[in-house]
Order: structure tokens, then sequence, then C-alpha cells
């Protein structure tokens, strides 16, 4: 299998990319790839640019990336109820791709969390019930809140509840 995790996020202190980190520990070491938004800087989606130049390199390899791959573990932070603005401007590049809407039909275990208590709850449910339009297809959602009183750098999330929730939703991933 290969596995695809990224954080919806450029800071390089990203809260989740250490969710995103920690979910995707729970499968084969082997059989993971972690991305960084960082790694994929953009031009700020533009129409006149895309008829001047096409899709520039780092959203054609993102794109391929996705393409090549079977699941997707994706956690998005959330910035005024939204996707950031880096992972929007990565989605609006993504969804001009040839062949494909966004996410060239692949499965998408998406989460989100944030320092409150909703866990990022509004840009998950955005996700939600976007992605599938975009050629996604949800197999399963979690949402961390309260990250600092639920996360430990090196444990991992430490309230008990919740890592079972994770472990067990990410374990009945069924891949088409
Ligand atoms: C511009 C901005 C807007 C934010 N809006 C929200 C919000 O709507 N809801 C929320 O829970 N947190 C919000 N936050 C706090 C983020 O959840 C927090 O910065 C978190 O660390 C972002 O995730 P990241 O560390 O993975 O980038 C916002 C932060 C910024 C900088």
């Amino acid at each position: 299998m290969n596995i695809i995790a990224f954080a919806g996020s450029n800071s390089s202190t990203s809260i989740n990319k250490q969710l995103v980190t920690h979910a995707a520990q729970q499968f084969q070491e082997d059989q993971v790839t972690i991305l960084d938004l960082n790694d994929f800087e953009l031009p700020i989606y533009s129409i006149d640019l895309e008829q001047a130049s096409g899709i520039p390199e780092n959203a054609q390899r993102f794109s391929d990336l996705i393409k090549a791959s079977d699941l997707l573990l994706i956690s998005l932070a959330e910035h005024n109820g939204a996707y950031s603005a880096v992972f929007k401007n990565l989605f609006d590049w993504l969804s001009r791709v040839d062949g494909t809407s966004g996410f060239h039909g692949k499965s998408i275990f998406v989460m989100a969390t944030s320092p409150g208590a909703r866990g990022g709850a509004s840009v998950l449910e955005m996700a939600v019930s976007r992605f599938p339009r975009n050629d996604g297809e949800i197999v399963g959602t979690f949402s961390l809140p309260s990250f600092s009183q639920n996360f430990d750098s090196e444990k991992g999330i430490t309230n008990t509840d919740l890592n079972n929730e994770l472990i067990d939703k990410l374990k009945s991933i069924k891949i088409n």
C-alpha cells in the first residue's frame, strides 16, 4: 500500500503535521510518505497565470504523487473556520490538473486539530462535504480537540479514548 500523508498547513511547528505523522505511524513505515506543503511552493492560483503558463511543476508533482497513492491521510489546519490559504491554493491548482477534479478518485482519511475545543470541526465539515465533489472518497474522519491538552510530542495522543478512536478508525479503513 502507498500512503501519502500531509497537513494542510505551512507552519514549521504545525500541530496538524504532528497529528498526521502520529496517524501515519499506525501503518508500516515503508508504506507511508509524509509530505510538507513547504516543499511544494506555488503561486496564488490565477486563471491568467494558468492560461499563460499551465499547471506549475509543484502542483503537477503533488497531483502525480496523489495519483500514484492508494490512500491519503490529511490533517487540515483551520483558519477562520476554513482551509488555510496554503491548502486552499494547492487544492485549487490540483482541481485544474487534466484528468481529475482534484484527488484522482483516491480514498481520503481526513482529520483536523486545533488548540480549541472544536478541534477544527468547521474545516473538517467543509472537507467532508467538498472532497467527494473533487474526485476524493472520504473513508473516515477524526478531530482532535484542545491539541495541547491531548497530545504529547513524544507519546502522541495522550487521551486514551481519543487515541483508541483514531486507531480503530484507521484499522477499519476500506480501500477500493
Ligand atoms: C489566521 C488564523 C485563523 C485561525 N482561525 C481558527 C479557527 O477558525 N478555528 C480554530 O480552531 N483555530 C483557528 N486558528 C488557530 C489554529 O487552529 C492554530 O494556529 C493551529 O496551530 C493551526 O494548525 P497548524 O499548527 O497545523 O498550522 C487560527 C489561526 C490563525 C493564524
